[in-house]
């Protein structure tokens, strides 16, 4: 209908981030509470799963919020972008040791491995993932790293490792274990592999705030430069990390969230997704509800409204 036409017109040419969120929070309620919470790591399912928030962070520091958006939760398969970023800041060497397809496949599934000698086929599977762990765990305990890098760009000395997730997850890690064995058996982990899984689950474990990821991540918008103007990553660099994010950010979902949503977008089973709308902004989402991919049904919707209203995506 006309009316309708004529609003997205306005929120495409002069946007009220603020007043946008607040439509969206309105416009998904029907979706919140919908999916269902992981439940495979204990400590996750005690999560509420009525929660909603959303944050933007602009490139030249603004930053807007609603709903539940300064509460922390578990940020999970989202740190996966950060540690693929730290990583390439030391070069490309993590190239050698994954890949950059989507997989099609769920998470944490070890079927392709075999066929392709322990390369993974991207850094935001779990096998890729547990790959980027060990490359960075060259410089120091990753988890540690990441941790650091984390509090400095959201600008909170308070950010932490939820200790009781870490535990939870580290005694239902045998998926992972048998992915990082797998991979050692094809000469493709570096460090033992009890030590990469130990800084594996507490980088999934890191609790933050839909505020506190936008901000961090809001360097990828920026290609590659931080809060403080200095340079994590060439634009190149920052460019492919969108890429690998658009591709297989969602798992077997990429594709049906690439055709909703238009932008670069990382999840993680806590319920958050984070995107990136390169030379705008940082998004951050977090409803806890799942859908069958493991992608948080409300924050799907949520960023579906968003580049619907602004159309901020990148197609
Ligand atoms: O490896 C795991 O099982 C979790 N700690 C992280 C999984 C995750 O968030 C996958 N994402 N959607």
């Amino acid at each position: 209908p006309r009316s309708s036409r004529a609003k997205e017109r306005f929120y495409a040419t002069a946007v009220d981030l603020a007043a946008l969120l607040d439509r969206i929070a309105d416009d998904v309620a029907a979706e919140i509470g919908r999916g269902s919470v992981a439940d495979y790591i204990p400590a996750l399912a005690r999560v509420e799963p009525g929660r909603f928030g959303m944050a933007v962070a602009e490139v030249d520091g603004g930053l807007h919020g609603v709903g539940d958006w300064e509460v922390p939760f578990s940020i999970q398969s989202m740190s996966k972008v950060f540690t693929l970023a730290l990583a390439l800041s030391h070069g490309d060497g993590v190239w050698e040791r994954v890949g950059r397809e989507p997989s099609g496949n769920p998470f944490n599934s070890l079927v392709q491995l075999e066929n392709e000698d322990g390369i993974p086929r991207n850094p935001f599977i779990n096998a890729g993932a547990l790959v980027v762990t060990d490359e960075l765990a060259h410089h120091g305990d990753a988890a540690e790293t990441l941790l650091r890098f984390l509090q400095e760009e959201s600008g909170r000395a308070g950010i932490g490792i939820d200790a009781e997730v870490a535990a939870s997850e580290a005694a239902h890690a045998d998926r992972n274990r048998a992915l990082a064995y797998f991979m050692a058996s094809y000469r493709n982990m570096r460090h033992p592999v009890p030590a990469v899984l130990d800084q594996y689950v507490r980088q999934c474990s890191i609790a933050m705030s839909c505020g506190d990821v936008a901000r961090a991540a809001v360097f990828l918008a920026r290609h590659g430069v931080r809060n403080d103007g200095s340079r994590l990553l060439e634009q190149s660099a920052a460019k492919r990390v969108n890429a690998v994010m658009l591709t297989c950010g969602t798992y077997d979902a990429a594709g049906e969230f690439a055709y909703r949503v238009g932008l670069p977008g990382k999840s993680g089973v806590g319920g958050g997704i984070v995107a990136i709308v390169p030379g705008r902004c940082a998004i951050c989402v977090w409803s806890p509800g799942l859908d069958p991919r493991g992608n948080s049904v409300a924050g799907v919707a949520a960023l579906d409204r968003f580049t619907t209203l602004t159309g901020w995506s990148i197609f």
